[in-house]
């Protein structure tokens, strides 16, 4: 029996380092998790070479314990396979389908309008106004952007349901119920009472733009990916703010949102997108910001993909009521800055959208 015990010591002993190794190397917990069950399943083959031997078993009298066998271990690997995450390729399939066909279509779409500008340039240089004034007719046309055909088919609010499954938010969050197995963020039933569209919006592009209260650890860790402003089109996270601002079920438990406090004082976000007169989004577009007073410090930023762009401004509380200018190829905008200088939690901001010309070539 002592042999035994010996086994079972070194056994802890190989599990904690498995453990404890593996997450060194930063393997999740479920591997670790696996790690360590491998150890306790060599444990076992070990203690069972010193298991008194059995009786032999032959003929038809082994059939039955044969049979029993292939049965436990069959009941073994179906439960422990079934109690693991089940993932249904052909869902995943069609999911990822979805999101290429919107992508396909719009690269589709924007291939015809660079079509549609090469033709008109062409056009152009025959100089005439009268073909000038005809192409305004014709604008119209080509200002069909986003989200290319089956749009009547599904309702904003449906569509923004889609994107919220196609993104898996569903993996951290629950909605009706469903979702979320463990704990890992908050329930958004009743989100749309909280934030608007622009402040979901932002969440998504940008979770440290607030937290949800209680959830201040999980913040810090930035459990909430922080990839979606690369990923999704802007399409796509106007329908799934505009979606969930329509969940307002004042019985769910969904925590208050709480602005991020930090540097609220020395600073003011300015933030939008920049498009073409089509409507058509402008990525790469440089974006810059200056506050119209004495010793202003101005500041300068990219859109993204969605064309969306965000510029941090330092302003102090003696600044506010400023008026500040925004500019993007050569058009401007200006907005006056009236935050309360004795507000230190609401974030300063200012949503504000350029319309600007296409860029050549
Ligand atoms: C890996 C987990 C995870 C995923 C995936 C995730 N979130 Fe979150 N989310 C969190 C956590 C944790 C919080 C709470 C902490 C915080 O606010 O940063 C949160 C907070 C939020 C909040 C604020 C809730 C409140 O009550 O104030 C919104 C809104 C939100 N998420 C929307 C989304 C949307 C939309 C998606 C999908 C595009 C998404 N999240 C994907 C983890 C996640």
């Amino acid at each position: 029996m002592s042999a035994g015990i010996k086994k079972i010591a070194v056994a802890i002993v190989l599990a904690v380092a498995a453990w404890f190794g593996s997450g060194a190397l930063g393997f999740p917990h479920v591997f670790q998790a696996m790690f360590v069950a491998y150890v306790a399943l060599g444990l076992v083959v070990f203690l069972l070479l010193d298991a008194p031997p059995m009786k032999r078993l032959s003929g038809w009298t082994a059939v039955p314990a044969l049979v029993g066998f292939y049965l436990v271990l069959s009941a073994i690997y179906i439960g422990g396979a079934s109690s693991l995450p089940q993932y249904d390729p052909e869902i995943e399939k069609g999911k990822i389908e979805k999101v290429l066909k919107r992508r396909r279509a719009l690269v589709m779409a924007e291939q015809g309008q660079v079509d549609a500008l090469l033709e008109r340039v062409k056009v152009l240089q025959d100089g005439s106004q009268t073909v000038m004034a005809r192409l305004g007719r014709f604008a119209p046309a080509a200002a069909v952007t986003e989200a290319p055909e089956e749009q009547g088919a599904l309702t904003v609010v449906e569509r923004g349901a889609e994107v919220y499954d196609l993104y898996e938010c569903y993996n951290c969050h629950k909605i009706g119920g469903k979702g979320s197995v463990k704990k890992r963020g908050p329930i958004l039933d009743n989100i749309g009472s909280f934030l608007t569209v622009n402040d979901i919006k932002r969440k998504i592009f940008d979770p440290t733009y607030l937290y949800a209260e209680g959830f201040e650890k999980e913040h810090k860790k930035g459990r909430m990916p922080d990839k979606y402003k690369d990923l999704m089109t802007e399409e796509e996270v106007t329908t799934l703010a505009t979606y969930l601002s329509t969940l307002k079920d004042p019985t769910a438990e969904t925590p208050k949102p709480v602005f991020v406090k930090a540097n609220v004082e020395h600073g003011f976000t300015v933030f939008g997108y920049v498009r073409d007169a089509s409507g058509r989004a402008l990525p790469g577009t440089e974006v810059h910001a200056m506050p119209q007073v004495k010793g202003g410090h101005g500041a300068s930023g990219k859109t993204n993909e969605a064309g969306y762009y965000e510029i941090f401004l330092h302003m102090h509380n003696e600044n506010a009521g400023a008026t500040v200018e925004v500019s993007a190829q050569g058009v401007k905008k200006t907005f006056v800055a009236d935050y309360d200088p004795s507000d230190t939690i609401t974030r300063r901001q200012q949503s504000l959208d350029l319309t600007v010309a296409a860029p050549k070539g």
